[in-house]
């Protein structure tokens, strides 16, 4: 078969979906971009700086970057960004000679994996959502978000290490770190196999401009430097990463509303007898089997509010507390 025809067998298109009244399917932050932070960045976007190609990681963002992760043994060669947290783990399908992952999980770990024909094991979590007894190695990369997509649920640190200590290499996931507050960062003072992956489009609202970053060993970096592309982050997503960093109280405030409504999601589908997880993101995940699903995802297209449908449930992104409240009351009326 000529490859273009491989590539359309094997590869997901990237589909955008049409914008609801209400979108809750795919865990965006719901405030927007400071106004004030917007125009800080246009007053400091430099004509000359655009001419040229600008330092992708730029230092000043690095330095930035360690400060917020707050640590003692990090230094800059420990650091790197990516055009999203997807293009690291995108480049990380390239690094190795084969991807792990545990369903449900993350569903771009199987696009990226398919897209760029890697190698790919994909075995599904036990029934109490814990990382399932696998043979792994070296020269295995295993993708774990911890908070979990799309339950939110939290792994031990010893479900880590157990995996860290067979030798494959551990792509720690904290796409959600922000809206649970604890990370296994300190993991890499004991493991040089791991690395874990941050994003800018959650917490700082800032899906938009494409910016997420990765921690691990000097020389895990140094290869991810040389497989990514080159200036691959933009001057303009840079600086609006480093205006995000100088004014972290506004964000922190957002992040306290965000999961003081997620708890509050989380008590009322109690309260009506859902099966939920007990999620850490910026999401509430509900576990239903296919028709009851089907049958909710279908209610709430009717009502023009969007959802996530994944084979175990359905996963509705925290909002603001009146979308929040719609999508109650649909709950309600579903029960
Ligand atoms: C677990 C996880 N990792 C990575 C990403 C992608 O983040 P980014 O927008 O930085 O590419 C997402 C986005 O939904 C996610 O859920």
């Amino acid at each position: 078969m000529n490859p273009v025809d491989l590539i359309i067998r094997r590869a997901y298109p990237y589909e955008t979906e049409k914008r609801d009244r209400i979108y809750l399917a795919l865990n965006e932050n719901p405030f927007p971009f400071p106004e004030e932070l917007t125009k800080e960045v246009f007053r400091r976007l430099d004509g000359d700086k655009m001419r040229i190609y600008y330092d992708s990681p730029d230092k000043e963002l690095i330095e930035k970057i360690l400060e917020y992760l707050d640590t003692d043994f990090l230094r800059e060669n420990n650091v790197s960004i990516g055009n999203g947290a997807d293009e690291i783990i995108y480049v990380m399908m390239i690094m190795f000679d084969r991807a792990v992952f545990f369903p449900p999980t993350y569903s771009c770990y199987r696009i990226f994996a398919k897209a760029v024909g890697a190698k790919y094991l994909e075995v599904p979590l036990t029934k109490d959502l814990k990382i399932p007894e696998i043979e792994v190695g070296e020269g295995d990369v295993v993708f774990i978000p911890n908070p979990n997509n799309p339950t939110g649920h939290i792994f031990e640190k010893e479900e880590i290490k157990k995996i860290l200590k067979k030798g494959a290499f551990v792509a720690l996931d904290e796409a959600y770190y922000e809206f649970h507050g604890e990370s296994y960062i300190d993991l890499l003072k004991e493991y040089e196999n791991l690395a874990i992956i941050r994003t800018f489009s959650k917490a700082f609202s800032l899906a938009a401009q494409r910016i997420g970053y990765v921690i691990s060993s000097e020389k895990f970096i140094d290869a991810y430097n040389r497989v990514r592309l080159p200036f691959n982050v933009s001057y303009v997503s840079q600086t609006f990463a480093k205006v995000a960093l100088e004014h972290i109280g506004i964000f922190k405030e957002r992040i306290e509303y965000i999961v003081s409504e997620r708890e509050r999601m989380k008590k009322a589908l109690k309260e009506l007898n859902y099966s939920i997880s007990d999620s850490r993101g910026n999401f509430v995940f509900i576990f239903m089997d296919k028709r009851e699903r089907d049958r909710l995802v279908e209610q709430l297209r009717w009502k023009n509010i969007a959802v996530r449908s994944f084979r175990e449930g359905v996963r509705i992104t925290i909002g603001k507390r009146e979308e929040n409240e719609t999508i109650l009351k649909e709950l309600e009326v579903f029960r």
